[in-house]
């Protein structure tokens, strides 16, 4: 092994650790849980770096959570593609991977140093803010930094290069919220979820990239998928399977699986040009997760046996800690290392609520094995969906959000909040998984909205694979017209997946998937569109009179390509808390629409050329 020695030891002293969030995940309050970074700085040997010309960014650069003043910055800068199983051993020696020798050696490595910078300017000239931080295996080799003093509601570009060295990492763009206060007249985001990487290529993650068409991507869950590919997937039938080939359970099996999709080059190029505002669902960490358990993992022994002795808090944080390594996000609060429920003040335009339905607090799901039981309890009045702290800070915010004047709330729900009847499509009659399952909590939900008047309430979901659009109504309580949208109190989005398959089939012909989407509108009075067929995304357009929500279709994602279909396009006046009539113009392109006609333009954009052609 060839030793280097460092050449900016001497600043290596005044260089910040601490500036690393990641080594202070996730909690500076409790060293156990997180990076003793007093041992990570005892075991420092100068006289073993790493060359910094071997160096290397492997997954590019992301942004998230912005604020007005600063934004979280992200990039990896490795000596090797592979990931670390390193926590940090109690000898305070981390495994490393030697690349001369091509094996793994227990050796003390100096930490590797990187600068960054924060420009007003693409060519990086106008520099706000810079900074010098150290990473290591302890951390995966990833650096999160909290990039300050920067101006509201302004685009910026940054990079990062390992200290004293021109090996840079791609430049990154990002941008900052407005002040809660500024009127703002316009914002827009991307909104996804679910994607599934031996299901399809990530192409609707790039095409608002290749549109330069929103401001911010909010992302709903599903970032990652736990399984074993063929369990779920047919990665190897395009050249996609995901890392490690199995299920997932250590910090190891996190870090490398969070890699491997970020290896997708839209995905890659959507963490280049958009700040990022994620939460999680339950397959970040494993299948229908809620507080004490999974699908497939109970809180008992027989069950960790099962799964190679790791227990449900064990796999829960593994997943959270490598989650927090990978995303460009803040912790809210550090002494509380599950939360990610947090808010966004966009101007006096939108409050975004970014809720965690799964891991915090989450009363007991349907399992598989348990649907009949959670049939019979799932209107007990103490079932929550977030827990009692969240849950209060929920409706907390959504009055304070009313009271400050801000024009639109906007929840990010990993599930679906509307009821979906499904009943004479499947034996489950709703899906108990999702709010249908905690109708306290919904109603609860409901009736603070009502009572207090709080309206131009926009709920989004994730989760389901399909999309469904919405009046938000309570149903048995406040009289609805599915004509008019009288008696509802907002709307909800919910859209499809990036590339995890129609619930209904993963192999679905359109024909069969529109007829499903017809029964279920019709046992639906408020479900006004609905689409099972299409993998997609879609985008929301706000501005003080109204809100426009254009939800679109990628015709395959088998296929590394541009192309789009528009599906829908729907409005929302501001203060009308419903759908604006005729919803949909009268007019979509797949699915059901509920007073309207489905008509095949069959053209497709090709977002790369901006060119339309005939499919
Ligand atoms: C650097 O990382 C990129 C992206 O993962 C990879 O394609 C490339 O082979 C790596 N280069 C080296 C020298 O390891
Ligand atoms: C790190 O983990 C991987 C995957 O489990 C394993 O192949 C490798 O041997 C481990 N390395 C060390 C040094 O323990
Ligand atoms: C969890 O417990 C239930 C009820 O005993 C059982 O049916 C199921 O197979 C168990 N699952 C696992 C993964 O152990
Ligand atoms: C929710 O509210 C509706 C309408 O009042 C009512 O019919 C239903 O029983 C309530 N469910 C629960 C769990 O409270
Ligand atoms: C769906 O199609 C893919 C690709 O042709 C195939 O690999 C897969 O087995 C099919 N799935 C089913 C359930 O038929
Ligand atoms: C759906 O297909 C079934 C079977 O072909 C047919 O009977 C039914 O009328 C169709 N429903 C709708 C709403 O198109
Ligand atoms: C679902 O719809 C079916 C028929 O469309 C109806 O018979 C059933 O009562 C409904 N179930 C619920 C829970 O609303
Ligand atoms: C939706 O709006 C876009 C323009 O934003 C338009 O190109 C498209 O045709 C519309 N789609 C439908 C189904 O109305
Ligand atoms: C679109 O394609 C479908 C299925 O191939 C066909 O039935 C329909 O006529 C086409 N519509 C137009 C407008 O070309």
């Amino acid at each position: 092994m060839k030793l280097h020695v460092f050449p900016l030891l001497v600043s290596v002293a005044s260089a910040s650790w601490s500036k690393n969030l990641n080594y202070r995940s996730p909690s500076e309050h409790h060293p156990s849980l997180g990076i003793s970074i007093h041992r990570v700085v005892k075991r420092n040997d100068p006289a073993s770096s790493y060359d910094p010309v071997k160096l290397n960014f492997t997954h590019g650069v992301a942004s998230g959570d912005p604020y007005p003043n600063s934004v979280i910055l992200w990039t990896r800068v490795a000596p090797e593609n592979d990931n670390s199983n390193s926590s940090l051993s109690v000898t305070g020696y981390a495994p490393l991977f030697d690349h001369d020798n091509e094996k793994y050696v227990k050796v003390s490595k100096s930490p590797i140093c990187v600068e960054y910078k924060v420009a007003q300017d693409k060519s990086l000239s106008q520099v706000v803010d810079s900074g010098t931080v150290f990473t290591s295996s302890d951390v995966d080799f990833t650096i999160k930094i909290e990039a300050k003093n920067l101006k509201a509601y302004t685009t910026y570009y940054y990079q990062f290069n390992v200290c004293g060295s021109s090996n840079k990492s791609p430049i990154g763009r990002t941008k900052t919220t407005p002040h809660a206060d500024d009127d703002i007249t316009a914002v827009s985001i991307a909104v996804y979820s679910c994607a599934n990487y031996p299901f399809g290529f990530f192409n609707a993650y790039g095409n608002p990239v290749r549109k330069d068409s929103v401001d911010y991507v909010v992302f709903l869950g599903d970032y990652i998928y736990e399984y074993k590919n063929g369990y779920y997937g047919w990665g190897d039938s395009i050249g996609r399977i995901p890392q490690p080939d199995k299920e997932i359970f250590t910090l190891y099996d996190y870090r490398k699986r969070l890699a491997t999709y970020r290896t997708d080059l839209d995905l890659v190029a959507s963490h280049q040009a958009y700040p990022w505002i994620p939460t999680w669902d339950d397959h970040e960490v494993a299948d229908n997760v809620y507080r004490d358990g999974s699908a497939e993992l109970n809180n008992t022994e027989d069950s960790f046996l099962k799964d190679g002795g790791i227990s449900v808090d064990q796999r829960k944080m593994n997943a959270v800690r490598a989650y927090f390594e990978w995303m460009p996000i803040r912790q809210v609060d550090m002494d509380d290392n599950l939360r990610i429920w947090r808010t966004f003040s966009i101007g006096k335009l939108v409050d975004l609520l970014m809720l965690d339905t799964r891991n915090y607090d989450r009363s007991i799901t349907d399992l598989y094995w348990n649907t009949k039981y959670i049939g019979e309890i799932a209107d007990d009045a103490g079932r929550s969906l977030m827990g009692s702290r969240q849950e209060n800070w929920m409706y907390r915010t959504l009055s304070e959000s009313a009271e400050r004047g801000a024009i639109w709330r906007v929840i990010g729900s990993q599930i679906l909040f509307s009821r979906a009847n499904q009943s004479t499509l499947n034996n489950n009659q709703v899906n108990l998984d999702a709010w249908e399952g905690y109708g306290a909590n919904k109603n609860r939900t409901l009736n603070h909205l009502y009572s207090n008047g709080i309206n131009n309430n926009v709920f989004l979901a994730g989760d389901s694979h399909a999309s469904w659009v919405s009046d938000l109504v309570w149903l048995d309580e406040e009289e609805y017209d599915p004509v008019t949208g009288a008696g509802s109190i907002g709307v909800e989005f919910a859209g499809t997946a990036i590339s995890s398959p129609c619930p209904y089939g993963e192999n679905i012909t359109l024909a069969r998937a529109n007829n499903f989407s017809s029964i279920l509108q019709s046992a639906n009075s408020e479900l006004q569109w609905s689409d099972l067929y299409y993998r997609g995304y879609f985008e929301l357009h706000f501005t003080r009179d109204k809100v426009d929500a254009n939800f679109f279709g990628i015709p395959n994602t088998r296929l590394y390509n541009g192309w789009e279909i528009p599906l829908a396009n729907f409005t929302v006046r501001s203060g009308a808390n419903r759908l604006q009539r005729p919803v949909a113009g009268g007019v979509v392109e797949s699915g059901s629409l509920k007073f309207g006609r489905v008509v095949q333009d069959n053209v497709t954009l090709d977002t790369a050329s901006g060119k339309w052609f005939k499919s």
